[in-house]
């Protein structure tokens, strides 16, 4: 997730841009960048915060037409030359996406003589838009961005000036967010109406697959037929802090919204349903290595550590190496028994939890081989790593981790359903299924945001509660652990998850009329016992909340309230579940009046013992 803008009017687009750069900050800030036209394209652009972007650039910079861009890096480090704007000769773009097919554009733009300088994806839209302006006559910037993005595979938000025709800014969409405001003698391009809402709030929202181009006091859009596509403009009603938020309350719950897109990213480009692969070629393990590894370790902290017990019973199932989880915090002081053979997996959303990195640093001193999994390109954990696979979830603003939660889990399946099949333990046929119903995720999720009130009810209901157990088996059991730690994270609810097994060993002491469990109760082998469990606790006259399928007509002769899931796999579903409990957690510490974005006590990275 990044943050473009454009700007084209009557008044200095330097402070414009840079005004507006600020506003998208929360999209990616690891680098920035401007290109403005004043006779010429001048380009400035940095690693780091918009501020190290304001103090290199000239005081009384002059133009009236310019691009801008904040960076959230996914393909190269947070460095100065893989910032935006990229050129190319008199060509600058801003992109914000991901092209999936950069490196077979890139091998070919370099075969036509491109040179290029970054390891972005982004480059290559540069390069071949200036070939296309100039590979048969001469073509204009809009014609050749549309020549373009038929070459695109991906996502992409772009806005692209060129010194030859400095009256325009072109831009294209395609599942990614880009709207345009409506000035007085001036337009704006960006990702998000923050960027502008100071100027105005009147806007068009490009949809997907969609052209046009910006003139000082006029749009067009087109779409990819060429037809001329007519809009009307909507408006603004939220005020500035709102629209930080998109719109959203908090940022947790427009980060729980954000899901069906995220972890589309995530997978975005590296899933074969029809040959049953996986791609991952971030991961630097031969084939052979692949086959004789007998043991893996997963280490983590946190939300990061439940989505590694996941990723332990993944891995048993689909890979057949054996797995340990473990918290990196006991990791370190224990007596590890590893050997040279062995793989350490850290999971990490912000790649900097001092104890992760410690039992990264402790495991490699035996010689193990590590993977990390963090969604922050260029942290720490990433330098210290044999291989990185990034979950591409986009910046994670609250606290209590949602958006990356279910990231790590899609790369946990996609790092199993690979090693699985390199390991032949898997067949095509079954790494297949996976696919088409890890594919199938984000259209499910959407399904269950559609249907939140009803989680909303339920959780009014049941706020005033002082504990609340969850309770799960087998992959639902992390799933139980999450939920738990979602909610108390933001709630202040004393909650606990439990493998559903385990209550009668000590848990079951504690249940009254006044402890809400809440049962994972989703189709699949241990269906049947999770039945079993809930009667034990309706026994005790437990209130229990179940999340089950949404055709399953046995659960509620069982239950007090069934929060529901589209039906999926039994696999998957663990996703659509935690997504269901991140609900009822955001909207319990809603009706508690809870600080939600920023709890007490709490950090969103922890870089001390
Ligand atoms: C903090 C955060 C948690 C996170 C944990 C591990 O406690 O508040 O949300 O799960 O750190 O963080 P990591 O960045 O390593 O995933």
């Amino acid at each position: 997730m990044c943050g473009i803008v454009g700007y084209i009017g009557d008044g200095q687009a330097v402070p414009i841009l840079l005004e507006s750069l600020k506003m998208l900050e929360y999209r990616g800030y690891d680098s920035a960048g401007i290109s403005v036209f004043n006779g010429s394209l001048e380009t400035y652009k940095i690693a780091g915060r918009i501020k190290n972007l304001e103090a290199i650039i000239p005081e009384n910079m002059q133009g009236n037409i310019g691009i801008g861009h904040t960076r959230w890096a996914t393909h190269g480090k947070p460095e100065t030359r893989n910032s935006h704007p990229h050129l190319s000769s008199n060509i600058s773009v801003v992109h914000n996406g991901i092209i999936e097919n950069y490196m077979e554009l890139k091998e070919r733009l370099i075969d036509l003589g491109y040179e290029f300088k970054s390891e972005t994806d982004t480059e290559v839209i540069a390069h071949l838009l200036h070939f296309n302006m100039n590979c048969s006559g001469k073509k204009c910037l809009l014609d050749s961005l549309a020549e373009t993005i038929k070459e695109l595979d991906g996502s992409y938000a772009i806005a692209a000036l060129c010194a030859d025709e400095p009256d325009i800014i072109a831009f294209a969409r395609k599942n990614s967010p880009l709207v345009i405001g409506i000035g007085n003698g001036s337009n704006y391009a960006a990702s998000d109406v923050t960027a502008f809402l100071k100027h105005t709030k009147e806007v068009i929202y490009i949809n997907n697959n969609e052209i046009g181009f910006l003139k000082p006091d006029s749009i067009e859009i087109f779409d990819l037929d060429g037809n001329s596509v007519s809009r009307d403009t909507e408006t603004i009603e939220w005020d500035l802090e709102a629209a930080e938020k998109a719109g959203y309350e908090h940022f947790m719950l427009k980060e729980i919204h954000e899901q069906p897109t995220s972890i589309q990213n995530t997978f975005a480009g590296k899933l074969s349903e029809l040959e049953g692969t996986v791609t991952l070629d971030e991961l630097y393990l031969t084939p052979e290595q692949i086959k004789h590894l007998r043991r893996a370790t997963i280490i983590a902290c946190g939300t990061s550590w439940n989505a590694g017990i996941l990723g332990k019973y993944l891995f048993e199932k689909l890979t057949g190496i054996h797995t340990d989880i473990e918290t990196a915090s006991e990791f370190r002081y224990g007596n590890p028994v590893l050997c040279g053979e062995e793989l350490t997996i850290a999971i990490t959303q912000s790649g900097e939890t001092a104890d992760t990195l410690a039992a990264v640093r402790s495991s490699k001193s035996y010689g193990c081989r590590n993977i990390a999994i963090t969604n922050v390109v260029g942290s720490t954990i990433t330098r210290e790593s044999d291989s990185v696979v990034y979950t591409r979830a986009g910046p994670e603003i609250g606290v209590a981790a949602t958006k990356t939660f279910t990231a790590q889990l899609i790369t946990l399946y996609m790092l199993a359903i690979h090693l699985g099949r390199a390991r032949g333990v898997i067949s095509a046929e079954e790494a297949k299924n996976l696919i088409v119903n890890i594919k199938r995720l984000p259209g499910q999720i959407q399904k269950i945001l559609n249907r939140k009130e009803e989680i909303r009810e339920c959780a009014e209901q049941f706020a005033d509660m002082k504990d609340y157990f969850f309770i799960g088996r087998y992959l639902n059991f992390p799933i139980a652990l999450e939920g738990a730690l979602k909610l108390k994270e933001i709630s202040y609810i004393h909650a606990e998850g439990y493998a559903a097994g385990e209550l009668k060993h000590g848990p079951l002491a504690l249940l009254t009329e006044e402890t809400p469990v809440v049962a994972i109760a989703t189709m699949g082998h241990t269906y049947d016992k999770i039945l079993s469990n809930i009667k034990e606790v309706k026994a005790r006259n437990s209130t229990v909340i179940a999340v089950a399928n949404e055709d399953d007509t046995e659960i509620e002769k069982y239950v007090d309230v069934v929060l529901r899931i589209p039906p999926s796999h039994e696999m998957t579903s663990p996703v659509l579940s935690s997504v269901v409990l991140q609900l009822l957690a955001y909207y319990t510490a809603l009706a508690k009046d809870c600080s939600i974005d920023k709890p007490r006590n709490l950090a969103k990275s922890v870089t001390v013992e």
